[in-house]
């Protein structure tokens, strides 16, 4: 009899065969240990029953191990994920706002924040982040730029902001979030990329510690944790918490993996425990250590202090480096392809890696061995620059009646004076150019033209075509 083909099944366990060595999600970078044995499945995979609690009504084992989460990281009650911080943004958004209302996000925030307006139906403004064009870096956001946004917009209820980012930039959280609120502001922080950051003091404040009221962590990012996995953090009086809780009952499945939630509770227990921030502060001494080796060969530059006016603050656990002459996305390909070394992304210029206490002092002793190699043997490339600044969006209609409207597909150069019904998201970096609801210009045409060129792959194009509002 004739079976279908099992495409991902295959492909997996051909990559699961080859040593790679990870800079890379999901944060326990495929090594099994105490705190999270694989060895569960499947005996742990079950459903509500007998004894296994409800993530929708929690009053046991979910609710006692969400209390001990929540303990852990100072918050006044934290909700497990299931679907990581995607929906912990889109809950948290529409937790505390109505359709209609206005929210402020920070332009380089994840797509999760630009769809929890469309979910929520909320009207939109934007802070864009700090930008230096001559290290091509998008920074943090301007305490001053958002004081005066806050105050010339009276009708903003919420805002979302990032911390760190991608690239481990922080802002000068503690002061934006004391304007936000004593403006009247809900302050929501995607510090997906940050559950690390409370066990170690050597590291930036999370946004729990720094006062604000929701905060979403991915665990699967930098703890030892499953893909998927993620928590909520409600931390102040000012959200409604059964708001929250039914919110999540709308958006969370009703049968969560107890996989997945055991794993948020070893990884979040075991980072808590001496040895996990004793590991912590292991791999922050190995990162400083790789960092300094690293700056000192020929042609390979780390962020250093030379950007130190475009944020608060930097995570040092995501790794940032580039070699003079060689693109950022040749050189996480050739790492990969050479040296088995999976980073996480690379830009045109810049690679980064995102560790967790999952990587020895051997691995980063591999990838300085292999960048060393690699500066001194590939040709000096002179590649140009790219200039990855972000266009400052003209919205003509709402987020959410751009995404719902009737649209047609046109060419994007017969598209400039329309209104964009999807988004223009190039990869890397990954932040949307363009949103649903946006005017198309020249300018979006001229990028596009110059990310194609460059290899830079972009989402919401299809073959040069693009979705506009309107029949
Ligand atoms: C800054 C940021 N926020 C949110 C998300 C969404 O997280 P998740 O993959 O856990 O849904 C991502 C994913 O990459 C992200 O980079």
């Amino acid at each position: 009899m004739k079976t279908i083909k099992t495409p991902i099944y295959d492909r997996l366990l051909d990559i699961s065969s080859k040593n790679t060595i990870y800079f890379q999600l999901p944060g326990h970078h495929k090594r099994t240990n105490q705190f999270l044995d694989f060895n569960i499945l499947p005996s742990f995979d079950t459903t509500e029953t007998f004894g296994t609690d409800n993530l929708h009504e929690p009053e046991e084992i979910i609710f006692e191990s969400m209390r001990e989460v929540s303990r852990v990281y100072g918050s006044k009650e934290s909700i497990y994920l299931v679907n990581g911080s995607t929906s912990g943004i889109h809950i948290a958004m529409m937790s505390v706002t109505k359709p209609g209302d206005s929210v402020l996000i920070q332009r380089n925030s994840h797509v999760s924040a630009y769809n929890g307006s469309i979910l929520g139906r909320l009207n939109v403004e934007y802070i864009m982040p700090e930008y230096d064009s001559s290290i091509q870096l998008v920074g943090g956001i301007d305490v001053h730029k958002f004081k005066e946004l806050i105050q010339n917009n009276r009708s903003i209820k919420a805002c979302v902001l990032l911390h760190p980012s991608f690239y481990g930039v922080c802002s000068d959280l503690c002061e934006i979030i004391d304007i936000a609120h004593k403006n009247g502001v809900i302050v929501i922080v995607d510090e997906a990329h940050g559950p690390h950051l409370s066990f170690s003091d050597r590291l930036p404040k999370s946004a729990i510690e720094l006062g604000a009221d929701m905060v979403i962590h991915s665990a699967h990012k930098t703890l030892p944790s499953l893909t998927q996995t993620a928590v909520l953090h409600i931390c102040s009086d000012r959200v409604n918490i059964d708001r929250v809780r039914s919110v999540s009952r709308l958006l969370q499945t009703t049968s969560p993996s107890y996989i997945f939630m055991t794993s948020i509770e070893k990884a979040v227990a075991y980072m808590d425990s001496f040895k996990g921030r004793e590991d912590l502060d292991t791999l922050i001494g190995n990162i400083n250590r790789f960092n300094e080796s690293i700056s000192k060969i020929d042609r390979i530059k780390l962020l250093g202090n030379k950007s130190e006016s475009l944020f608060y603050d930097r995570d040092i656990t995501k790794i940032h480096f580039e070699i003079e002459g060689i693109r950022g996305t040749d050189l996480i390909d050739i790492l990969h392809r050479d040296y088995n070394i999976n980073m996480e992304y690379a830009d045109f210029r810049y690679v980064i890696g995102v560790t967790s206490v999952m990587n020895t002092e051997d691995d980063f002793k591999y990838l300085e061995d292999a960048l060393g190699e690699i500066a001194s043997n590939n040709t000096y490339d002179e590649t140009e620059d790219l200039d990855m600044k972000l266009i400052e969006p003209k919205q003509i209609i709402p987020i959410y009646e751009a995404f719902n409207s009737e649209n047609k597909t046109v060419k994007l150069v017969e598209s400039v004076g329309s209104v964009s019904a999807s988004y223009i998201i190039p990869y890397p970096p990954g932040i949307p150019q363009l949103a649903p609801g946006e005017l198309i210009t020249d300018e979006h045409v001229e990028i596009v033209e110059k990310y194609k060129d460059k290899g830079i792959s972009i989402v919401g194009l299809n073959k040069d075509m693009i979705d506009i509002v309107g029949v």
